[in-house]
């Protein structure tokens, strides 16, 4: 494995995007004959209008796996290059190993040292964070930092609170070392992150963990499946979503005015709408892919940055606003110039 470099000031470059969705297809007509409820509720209420559904078969980390070849791909490394793997997840494909070391074994990448963040929705900005804390220390040069959900393992079919708004998918960056005083494109100019614990209970996966192991009396009241306190998660969504957006563009010695496109969280068509009228941003400079694929927690970021920039949405010199907000309550934004 090469030594890891200890050369310092130096700032992180998201070099290649990459996405993969699973290719079944779940509509709001789908499910109004699962649950009841409508087209025209979750349409009016979310903005969602289908979600993907991944196969049996497949685990979070082939999800997570075919992003990340796609990232590799579109920056031009080989996965032998790739000294960090961080999968964002809250769908492992096990208790352990990570998600992270099966991604290493399924692409390739020898050299990479894996682990897994659990942040929920926030979870991709996290490991961004985390992944640029690796780089700008100088001790990696080049990272894949995937968010990757295989949501439809936690969903209990039977609630349409909840069942109407999550989907599986995921999403992948490769960022590398680049020297401070180069203007590299993609460059992470500020990333800003928060926590309030006090309000994990708000929105979950109770069982199945050490507090509430799943046994023959309760499994009956899935507790193995996501419970959400919708409104309350809601609210605090918008103000801390706004919150850590102001933070990010201030750090980056920038103004909402100055964002070309801001990259939300996709969770309600509602929420970002909210946002961006008080950051006073046209929709024309918000991306939304919610209607086609739901909430899919820590990959809806990466996923619309990945659609973003192959779609021709960004170009060069761009100011990308990153911002999600999750489960714990979680929260982060991230400012990159593309
Ligand atoms: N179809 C029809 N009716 C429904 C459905 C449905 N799928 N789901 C709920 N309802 C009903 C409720 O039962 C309720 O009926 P009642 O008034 O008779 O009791 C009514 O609709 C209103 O329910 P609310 O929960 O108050 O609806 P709300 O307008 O708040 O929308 C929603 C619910 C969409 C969940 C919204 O609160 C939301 O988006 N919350 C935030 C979710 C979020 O951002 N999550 C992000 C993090 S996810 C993560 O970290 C994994």
């Amino acid at each position: 494995m090469p030594a890891p470099s200890s050369q310092p000031f130096c700032t992180s470059s998201i070099i290649g995007t990459g996405s993969y969705m699973p290719e079944k297809v779940l509509t709001n007509e789908d499910l109004s004959k699962i649950v009841e409820t409508s087209d025209e509720w979750i349409t009016s209420r979310t903005g969602i209008k289908e979600r993907r559904i991944a196969a049996p078969e497949q685990a979070t980390s082939d999800l997570a796996s075919e992003a990340a070849r796609r990232a590799m791909a579109s920056a031009g490394v080989t996965p032998e290059e790739i000294q960090l793997i961080i999968v964002a997840t809250v769908t492992a494909d096990m208790f352990f190993p990570s998600t992270a070391c099966f991604v290493q074994k399924k692409i390739g990448a020898v050299n990479a040292v894996c682990f897994d963040i659990s942040a929920a929705c926030s979870g991709f900005l996290y490991a961004l964070q985390v992944a640029r804390h690796f780089i700008n220390t100088g001790n990696r040069t080049t990272a894949l930092v995937i968010g990757a959900e295989k949501l439809s393992s936690l969903i209990n079919w039977k609630d349409r609170n909840t069942c109407v708004l999550f989907g599986d998918g995921a999403g992948a960056v490769v960022i590398r070392r680049a020297d401070e005083s180069v203007d590299a494109p993609g460059r992470v100019l500020s990333t800003v992150m928060g926590t309030d614990g006090t309000l994990a209970d708000v929105l979950k996966v109770p069982g199945g963990g050490s507090a509430c192991p799943i046994t023959p009396e309760n499994v009956s009241s899935y507790p193995n499946t996501i419970h959400m306190e919708g409104r309350e998660t809601f609210k605090h969504a918008v103000t801390r979503m706004l919150e850590a957006s102001q933070q990010a563009l201030k750090i980056a010695g920038l103004t909402a005015a100055d964002v070309s496109l801001v990259i939300p969280h996709q969770a309600n068509a509602r929420i970002i709408n909210a946002i961006a009228e008080r950051l006073n941003l046209p929709l024309e400079r918000v991306f939304m892919n919610l209607d086609k694929y739901g909430n899919t927690s820590a990959a809806t970021i990466p996923v619309a940055l990945d659609e973003a920039s192959k779609g021709g949405r960004l170009k060069k010199g761009d100011v990308v606003l990153l911002v999600a907000f999750g489960g714990g309550f979680t929260w982060a934004s991230s400012v990159v110039r593309w």
